[in-house]
């Protein structure tokens, strides 16, 4: 049968291919997206398809969300403020789009009993140097005075939540902690480094390097990422649990820097920049994050296909076009 799905922030980056994929699948979508930094371009393609509504408006106005929600037999919870630069710019909106508007996501959807799908981030973890991440792992967060936190904190905050609803109302819900997730149509101005050494290198600037470059990361397609979601949309089992969905191939941010301008045939250089003089505030990092997906292979199975060399090149053609497209 077919389902309506509502994605809110269904028009940024991970929303509008989660869109695209539901509604090949053969259900329909709406979405709920203030445009704050996604777009409805993102969704352009999708707006002839009779399956498919954009809404453009906010999950901070109760009328439009609760009647999104009751229309809807499921909900997707991906309507953030998102992106270190976005959120250290933003604090205060910040934190009330990321606390305030998820409780009413979850008010919501508690009310009309619509399961819920949320997303939330690797960032919960902090300071946590352990590798690799299982999802019972203790959360390190900085000190308040260090505004990065506040997404990380937020974030927590809304699986608190969201936990103490199913606990509470036997409310369904599954959790997400995802990891740096990168691919076509993600925007480098928010502070993502992928999309932003690969404009760098294609116009054959400098590629800034926050920080010894040897923190490290994963990387994930957008497209794994997705398959992951509807797997676990559709596992009844992992109601009221938490999973990580990440990449399982670590690298130091500046060895990724190297692959990116060989892969782009780019002769740029690679340039170090201190912490303090990109963000000009009081600034912490964490070393390493890479995830343990033992409990999300054993839910559903899942584990991701797509490899760096590949999501490399795939940023790398997205951003040509885009690049292309304006000039
Ligand atoms: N991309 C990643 O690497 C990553 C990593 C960890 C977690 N996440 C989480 O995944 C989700 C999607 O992130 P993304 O990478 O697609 O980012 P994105 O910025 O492209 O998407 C977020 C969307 O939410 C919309 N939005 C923001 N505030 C809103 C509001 N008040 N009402 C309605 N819409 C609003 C934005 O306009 C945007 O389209 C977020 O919850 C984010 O925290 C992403």
């Amino acid at each position: 049968m077919k389902q309506r799905y509502l994605i809110t922030g269904g028009a940024g980056f991970i929303g509008s291919h989660l869109a695209r994929k539901l509604l090949d699948m053969g259900q329909s979508v709406y979405v709920l997206d203030d445009e704050s930094t996604g777009s409805s371009t993102n969704v352009a393609s999708l707006m002839n398809s009779p399956d498919f509504r954009f809404v453009h408006g906010s999950i901070m106005d109760d009328d439009t969300l609760a009647r999104l929600v009751g229309t809807c037999h499921f909900v997707v919870h991906l309507a953030a403020a998102v992106g270190v630069k976005y959120i250290l710019d933003h604090p205060l909106a910040s934190i009330m789009t990321n606390v305030a508007g998820t409780e009413r996501v979850l008010h919501y959807c508690a009310r009309y009993e619509k399961p819920l799908f949320l997303a939330s981030s690797s960032e919960v973890y902090g300071l946590q140097t352990k590798a690799p991440l299982k999802e019972d792992d203790f959360c390190i967060l900085g000190a308040t005075s260090v505004s990065r936190w506040s997404y990380a904190c937020s974030k927590a905050l809304d699986e608190f939540m969201a936990l103490a609803y199913h606990h509470k109302k036997s409310f369904p819900v599954v959790i997400a902690r995802l990891f740096n997730t990168v691919g076509p149509r993600q925007s480098p101005a928010y502070g993502m480094v992928l999309p932003r050494l690969v404009d760098q290198a294609l116009r054959e600037e400098p590629m800034t390097v926050y920080g010894d470059g040897r923190q490290t990361r994963t990387f994930t397609h957008v497209s794994d990422v997705v398959e992951a979601i509807i797997r676990l949309i559709g596992a009844p089992a992992a109601w009221g649990e938490v999973y990580n969905i990440g990449g399982t191939e670590e690298i130091a941010i500046g060895e990724l820097a190297r692959r990116i301008g060989q892969a782009a045939q780019s002769r740029s250089e690679i340039q170090f920049i201190a912490y303090e003089k990109v963000y000009n505030h009081n600034f912490q990092d964490m070393p390493r994050r890479v995830p343990d997906i033992s409990k999300l292979m054993q839910a559903t199975n899942f584990s991701p296909k797509i490899g760096l060399e590949k999501i490399i090149a795939d940023v790398i053609s997205d951003r040509m076009a885009q690049q292309a497209e304006q000039s």
